[in-house]
């Protein structure tokens, strides 16, 4: 009986439990550089010590920013490591993401640059480059935020040196949002990226988190910069302390606070507000706007009603917020994405009666999301870097094609658009103080066209499995110290143009298929090697041997040796008999004188008939010997 009641009411506590908050949103925090894991003041929020890094090294750093996560560690990155450097970091589920990144200032003196300037990748595309000036306390220019779609159960975020300084990286936040956050149109998706440019809480004064203001968890810990004025002389910020409907509504889950403030225009001859920014032209801009009716002048619907203008266009009009919220005190979000040419972005408050107002306003740059690399091709590319062992200066860390402005240095890409995915075309890596192997994988780069290994020091053979490689124009393996025979598939490679495998050791016969073509078609160079033969110029081969011949060889060779041994044997026999005769007849002598004579009479008789075998039995054990 208890126990039945106990049930029922875990049922109905289950029931009236609100409905909202699902399972905690996934977050992960990392504080770079850091050997222990950190809590930070003032929310106690916890970081995981620095892993997931292709490389770097941990540093004391400072915060350029007082928004800055409160983190006494960094891990920067010197050129010297390569150009490309990533976190890692796996076993993420799939879902929406924010993820943050705070950028540090080494401390060290000896520091090549106080303030890197690098280029930010998510998933392979760029979403930001650091502009100058960011480490002077700005403090929305201490981080770079981005929303993004995580499917493959991982995350790669790369930072690429710009000769500007080492990139140098504080924190790394990846914080699991809403599926449907930010929805602004069918555009919206897996295609798509937004990174946060502007993120504004209009009549605050303090810079805030969503966590400071005791926001959803869901809503991804926005960071939002105070704004009093947007200069001009009529504007004003307001204040209430009233409570706010429709608030932390999904997908989205803004902050109440963020609607308890507002800047309003106050006099009637300026009744706009206007703010401008500069962006970055010729890119797509989502842009979110917050209202709330919390002016107590207002009291209505048909008090307050404006038009929206983006860059001069009317994007909404006849707002009133009253009468599309139903009431005073509530949220209203409006949302609209706009192309922009020109390098300012103005957004206008344009009262058709009454006087403007804002509560906030975010502005994302809506970023591509780029194609990766076949993932078969990257796999090749990686076991490549460690059998040619690839200098660490070469990075190779990331993708290796994108971002488009930051490719690995020796791989040529093009883009396949049969499975719109970039592939390899071409490798690049002459005269780099290689000193590995060539892989048998190297022909899993399905679609090169062009091997350029010249003035290295690789060892070993030329991998048959090159032949397969059946869109190769150019192979330059010139000056190395490949040994072995060139591998008769190479006469496979019908497209060949140009073939340079001279300065090498390789010996044996250029293949027929090879030379054939070759000497009509293509230019190619096989000299200064150790023992090439077989086309006009090189030394011509020994007797060329089909594999039936070869048999044939082995087996008359063989049957040649059995001959020999088995007169030999005869000979050694022959040889003992007679010794033994002569023992008998020197025992037996004078009597047995005449046999003796008799015997010698009839070997020679019998010798005359076997002259050949006699004579190849007599040369027998010096040769043998
Ligand atoms: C960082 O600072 C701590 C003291 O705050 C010091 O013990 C440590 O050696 C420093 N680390 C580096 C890499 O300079
Ligand atoms: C953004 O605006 C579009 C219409 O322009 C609307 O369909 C969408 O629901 C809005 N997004 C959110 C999250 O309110
Ligand atoms: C902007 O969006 C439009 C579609 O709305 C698209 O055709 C265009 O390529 C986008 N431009 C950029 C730079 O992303
Ligand atoms: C709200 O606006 C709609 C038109 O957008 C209008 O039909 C309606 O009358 C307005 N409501 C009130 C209460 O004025
Ligand atoms: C390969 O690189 C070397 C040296 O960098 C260059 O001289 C040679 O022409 C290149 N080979 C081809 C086929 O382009
Ligand atoms: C090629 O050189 C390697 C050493 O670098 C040696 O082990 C191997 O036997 C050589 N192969 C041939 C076919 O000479
Ligand atoms: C062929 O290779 C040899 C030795 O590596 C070099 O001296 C010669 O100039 C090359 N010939 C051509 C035509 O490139």
């Amino acid at each position: 009986m208890l126990r039945h009641l106990l049930l029922f009411f875990t049922f109905f506590s289950a029931l009236l439990r609100p409905s909202h908050p699902r399972h905690a949103p996934y977050a992960m925090r990392i504080s770079c550089g850091a050997r222990n894991n950190v809590h930070t003041p003032p929310t106690n929020t916890f970081w995981y010590k620095d892993f997931a890094y292709t490389g770097g090294i941990p540093a004391n750093g400072t915060r350029p920013s007082n928004i800055s996560p409160r983190l006494y560690t960094l891990r920067y990155f010197p050129l010297s490591e390569g150009p490309e450097n990533c976190y890692n970091i796996n076993r993420v589920p799939k879902g929406h993401y924010a993820v943050r990144i705070f950028f540090g200032v080494v401390t060290e003196r000896n520091f090549d640059s106080n303030e890197p300037l690098f280029d930010v990748s998510v998933e392979g595309t760029q979403i930001y480059s650091l502009r100058s000036g960011w480490s002077n306390n700005i403090d929305e220019q201490a981080f770079v935020e981005a929303l993004v779609f995580l499917t493959d159960g991982s995350v790669s975020l790369c930072f690429h040196g710009t000769g500007h300084g080492d990139p140098a990286i504080l924190s790394i936040e990846i914080l699991q949002v809403d599926d449907r956050a930010y929805y602004f149109g069918p555009q919206w998706g897996q295609g798509t990226i937004l990174r946060t440019d502007k993120r504004l809480s209009c009549g605050a004064e303090d810079p805030k988190f969503d966590v400071d203001y005791s926001g959803d968890h869901w809503g991804g810990d926005r960071f939002w910069n105070p704004i009093i004025t947007f200069g001009q002389s009529s504007d004003r910020a307001i204040r209430t302390t009233n409570s706010i409907k429709q608030a932390s509504n999904p997908p989205n889950f803004y902050p109440e606070a963020l609607y308890q403030t507002a800047l309003i225009s106050t006099t009637d001859n300026q009744p706009e507000l206007v703010y401008t920014m500069d962006v970055d032209p010729n890119r797509n801009y989502s842009i979110w706007l917050h209202f709330a009716e919390i002016d107590p002048s207002v009291t209505g619907v048909g008090k307050r009603v404006f038009d929206i203008l983006i860059n001069g266009d009317v994007a909404f009009q006849d707002v009133d917020i009253v009468n599309m919220t139903g009431g005073l005190y509530t949220a209203l979000v409006l949302n609209k994405t706009v192309a922009v040419n020109g390098r300012t972005l103005t957004i206008t408050i344009h009262p058709t009666n009454g006087h403007a107002i804002i509560n906030a306003f975010e502005i994302f740059e809506v970023v591509m999301a780029e194609s990766k690399t076949s993932p078969d091709e990257v796999r090749a590319l990686q076991t490549l870097k460690s059998a040619l062992r690839l200098p660490l200066r070469f990075g190779w860390n990331g993708d290796p094609c994108i971002p488009q402005q930051h490719p690995w240095n020796g791989a040529d890409c093009q883009f396949d658009r049969t499975s719109s995915k970039w592939v390899i075309d071409g490798l690049g890596l002459d005269n780099q103080g290689l000193r590995g192997f060539l892989p048998n994988d190297i022909s899993k780069l399905r679609h090169l066209q062009n091997i350029n290994l010249s003035g290295n020091s690789i060892r070993g053979p030329i991998p048959s499995s090159l032949g397969t490689i059946t869109t190769l124009e150019t192979l330059d393996l010139s000056y190395n110290f490949f040994n072995g025979s060139i591998p008769e598939s190479l006469g496979q490679l019908t497209s060949l143009r140009r073939l340079n495998l001279n300065s090498n050791s390789l010996s044996g016969g250029v293949p027929a298929a090879l030379g054939g073509r070759l000497l009509h078609r293509a230019s190619f160079n096989f000299t200064d090697n150790a023992g090439l033969c077989g086309i006009p110029g090189l030394p011509m081969c020994g007797p060329h041997f089909s594999v039936g011949a070869k048999i044939g060889i082995a087996i008359g060779s063989f049957v040649a040796l059995l001959l020999v041994c088995t007169c030999l044997m005869c000979w050694w026999k022959r040889r003992q008999n007679i010794l033994r005769a002569q023992r008998i007849a020197a025992r037996e002598a004078p009597y047995a004188k005449a046999r003796t004579n008799f015997s010698r009479d009839m070997q020679m008789a019998r010798h005359q008939g076997f002259e050949n075998s006699r004579t190849a039995a007599e040369n027998g054990p010096s040769l043998l010997s």
